[in-house]
């Protein structure tokens, strides 16, 4: 993670839109003579960011909370009144897919236009059958409709819906409709790659989440764990023996998680927006995970609750001034483990020959630019396999130097 293998003065050959060639401006000019140039402008060309953790598709916005959590009242608190999450599975379900949609395609050009180039969505909203069902066609129609790359998770373990909180047979009724009536179906229907659970004390246990995980294998679906976020319960550990592709969130992570997971190939998915939303002071031990030899990935968890933004440069901010890793870290932790973080590691997140030629161009002149300039939009222009995805203005003036004031949003 050391090196990010920046390069200068240089240029990017794509060819049926993979990475045909990477190297000295002229030498690359000179073997690719009949194509189409795109003048970058010295400006900083990246792989389009990868951003492995959302929960895009969600109806309202839940702006009401924050406040709440400003007076002292903590996230955990809030969704045991029936905020939170349950606040978000009661608008979800009382909305249709089309509208679901409709209000998810904006969102998704919006994350484009910070560089993010594949996104991965997960359901969670709906904790019924039928609304977890429609979150991921819901998932499926944007995969099909918008330029970017998504990937559905399937998140019917996000939440234990109250109806099912009453007793201890309750619960484990919910345990079998996610188990033996929903997950069948999503296999079925082919609507997921991934299953993911929200390990923590007051949701899930670690033997739920142990069982759900097993039977979401079983049915061919890759796993992912909602691990350690707020509390420490053993949810890293439990990532790195069910060999999890990734292992997400970490802000309570244990010593003894730290060792499991630098002993797998499980990538720790680093959230810093969502601590800092939440108004916590402590974030995730990346410098420890790091040093320790553990893969590490940062993602926005854009989502309705605790992280509310598509702003992915944003994320790299926080990874170097509030996680102390270096530029070359984050910029590794966005793009090459963000994939990793998804079984795309050999598609996407690295400009190199053979892999999907998804770019992102940010009109800096010097890759430390990219979190420096915090919560600018400094994103021009984004391609997912050589076809744009965020329009880049031909006319606009790269070589310059970025304005004083980067203008938001
Ligand atoms: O990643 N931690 C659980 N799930 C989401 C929050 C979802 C919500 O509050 O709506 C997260 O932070
Ligand atoms: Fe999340």
């Amino acid at each position: 993670m050391r090196d990010a293998g920046i390069l200068k003065n240089s240029a990017v050959a794509v060819s049926n839109g993979r990475i045909a060639a990477i190297g000295g401006a002229r030498e690359v000019e000179r073997a690719f003579t009949d194509a189409e140039i795109i003048d970058c402008r010295g400006g900083v060309l990246t792989p389009g960011l990868v951003d492995s953790h959302t929960h895009a598709v969600f109806g309202k916005p839940r702006f009401e909370e924050q406040e709440l959590r400003a007076e002292g009242h903590d996230y955990m608190e809030i969704a045991a009144r029936g905020g939170g999450i349950h606040s978000s599975v009661r608008d979800f379900r009382e909305r249709t897919e089309d509208e679901l949609y409709e209000l998810a395609m904006p969102r998704l050009r919006s994350l484009a236009s910070y560089g993010t180039t594949t996104v991965e969505i997960k359901s969670g909203y709906g904790l019924s059958v039928d609304d977890e069902l429609k979150a991921l066609r819901v998932i499926g129609r944007l995969a099909a409709s918008t330029p970017m790359r998504v990937v559905a998770t399937w998140l019917g373990a996000h939440e234990i819906p109250h109806e099912y909180r009453t007793s201890p047979a309750r619960r484990a009724k919910f345990l079998e409709l996610l188990i033996n009536d929903l997950l069948p179906k999503v296999r079925e229907q082919g609507v997921a790659r991934f299953a993911d659970v929200f390990c923590e004390p007051g949701v899930f246990t670690i033997a739920e989440t142990r069982g759900i995980l097993k039977a979401a294998r079983k049915s061919g679906l890759g796993l992912k764990i909602h691990a350690d976020e707020l509390e420490p319960c053993g949810g890293a550990e439990l990532a790195a023996s069910l060999g999890a592709i990734s292992a997400d969130h970490l802000a309570a992570i244990s010593e003894a998680g730290i060792s499991a997971l630098s002993r797998s190939t499980t990538v720790a998915t680093l959230l810093p927006g969502t601590m800092l939303f939440l108004g916590k002071t402590k974030q995730a031990p990346a410098r420890a995970l790091i040093d320790a030899g553990a893969a590490v990935a940062l993602a926005t968890d854009f989502n309705p609750g605790t992280s509310p933004t598509v702003n992915f440069p944003l994320m790299l901010t926080l990874g170097v001034s509030q996680l102390r890793m270096s530029v070359a870290e984050v910029l590794v932790a966005a793009t090459v483990n963000g994939a990793g973080a998804l079984g795309l590691a050999a598609e996407t997140g690295q400009i190199a020959p053979g892999f999907s030629a998804d770019l992102a161009l940010f009109q800096v002149s010097d890759a430390r630019e990219l979190p420096y300039w915090y919560g600018a939009r400094l994103c021009v222009g984004t391609w997912k396999a050589g076809a744009p995805c965020h329009p880049y203005e031909t006319g606009s003036k790269l070589n310059a130097r970025p304005p004083e004031a980067p203008s938001p949003g």
